[in-house]
């Protein structure tokens, strides 16, 4: 049995028909159609599955859909300023900090949390608010020279 609900999701309501137990990752990729958030272990490993439920990253792979119909949902897709990418995805390109990509939403997620929250982190903050994301291709060094150089953006706009 479904039922209707509305998830707001990058500031767009989206009126969608799941079961009970539609995960919040099943529903936004395959009910909402916005595929950039990646379905990785589904069981809470990996973070690729990272959304920001009221500006708190979560797990969508741990959450269900109909949990979420009072909520704002901030996926990959939604991060991007006034049609101009958001400084920490440019810092991801420019430092290199995707290889395969399929980590790579996740991790611009949890780095956009921070950064929200922190645009002077130490390193052991960048290490712990990405400690939820696995990366198998880049070792890790290129993403988090990422969030610096994003985070030293940040705070010469707030200038
Ligand atoms: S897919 Fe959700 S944590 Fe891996
Ligand atoms: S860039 Fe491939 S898993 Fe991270």
């Amino acid at each position: 049995m479904k039922r209707l609900i509305i998830l707001n999701i990058n500031g767009e309501n989206y009126e969608i028909a799941v079961k009970d137990n539609r995960t919040l990752l099943e529903a936004i990729r395959e009910e909402c159609n916005l595929t950039g958030t990646k379905q990785g272990c589904d069981v809470g490993d990996c973070g690729s599955c990272m959304v920001l439920l009221d500006g708190v990253p979560v797990q969508s792979c741990l959450t269900l859909a109909v949990a979420c119909t009072d909520k704002k949902i901030t996926t990959v897709e939604g991060i991007a300023e006034n049609g101009k990418p958001h400084p920490i995805q440019k810092a991801f390109d420019t430092c290199g900090g995707e290889q395969c990509g399929f980590c790579t939403p996740g991790f611009l997620i949890s780095s956009k949390h921070l950064l929200d929250c922190n645009t002077n982190p130490s390193l052991d903050e960048i290490k712990n608010s990405l400690s939820g994301n696995l990366c198998r291709c880049t070792g890790y060094t290129k993403i988090i020279e990422a969030v610096q150089v994003a985070a030293k953006e940040l705070r010469t706009l707030q200038d």
